[in-house]
């Protein structure tokens, strides 16, 4: 099965459809539960595929570790990981409460990285395995008045690029995804108003899952989707 998190909207509900259309089982994660049964009934009924619902804060650290226990005491097995869950804070650094810059460090990285290093620990048991992580173009550029969520995901793209090389020759992949802008409920009103954000047509959701299904099931490196540049 594969483990998605954030599957309850955006990028990771649409890379959910297009997993489940290729006949994948899936565990998906998310804190708006309701979303999640609905998507485990319509990809269930329309793929003829196991989906189990698992509902968690990732912002908070224990519930990572648990939801790794639940998997287990489930009795599921994990192939492959997608770490998409993630959120930004756009507005100038004084001025977002600190709580949530704390709060998106915990979900956009010390919860991918628990995850990465409790299941990898299986894939390696287990020979192959594959896990994908949700970085962003700004990983590439950091973007004022968004300079916690530019921070997190230039880790995320760091540390996978890191992990990838240090798992090469394992039958382990480690992909980074990295979108551009995205028509999703990521995008605050004012990150629309920027000239950035203006300048780069958004892309639909769908159009980035699919080529982060291609690249997570072609065990490829990194891809930048959906920039004009
Ligand atoms: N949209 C863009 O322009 C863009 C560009 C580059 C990268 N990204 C990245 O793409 C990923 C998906 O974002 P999106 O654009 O699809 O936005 P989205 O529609 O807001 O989706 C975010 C997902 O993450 C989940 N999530 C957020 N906080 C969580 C928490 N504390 N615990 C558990 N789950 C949590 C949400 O589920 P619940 O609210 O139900 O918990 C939701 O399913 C993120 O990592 C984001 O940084 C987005």
């Amino acid at each position: 099965m594969f483990l998605l998190t954030g599957a309850s909207s955006g990028i990771g509900l649409e890379m959910a459809k297009e997993l489940a259309s290729r006949k994948f089982d899936l565990i998906l994660v998310a804190r708006r539960i309701e979303l999640l049964v609905n998507l485990k009934s319509e990809l269930e009924s329309n793929y003829h595929i196991n989906v189990e619902v698992i509902q968690k804060d990732l912002s908070i650290i224990t519930n990572v570790y648990a939801l790794y226990d639940e998997i287990k005491s489930k009795g599921l097995k994990v192939t492959g990981l997608i770490n998409n869950a993630g959120f930004g804070n756009y507005g100038e650094f004084t001025g977002t409460p600190l709580e949530d810059d704390l709060a998106m460090i915990q979900v956009n990285i010390s919860a991918l990285v628990v995850l990465t290093k409790l299941f990898l620990k299986d894939l390696k048991l287990a020979g192959h395995g594959r896990i994908m992580n949700v970085a962003s173009l700004l990983s590439f550029l950091p973007f004022p008045y968004y300079t916690v969520y530019s921070a997190t995901k230039t880790f995320v793209l760091s540390f996978s690029e890191t992990l990838a090389a240090e798992l090469e020759g394992t039958g382990i992949t480690v992909t980074a995804l990295c979108p551009g802008p995205i028509d999703t409920g990521f995008n605050m009103t004012d990150m629309l108003k920027t000239n950035a954000y203006k300048a780069n047509k958004p892309v639909h959701p769908q159009v980035v899952a699919k080529a982060g299904v291609d690249l997570f099931l072609n065990k490829k490196g990194k891809k930048i989707v959906g920039f004009n540049n």
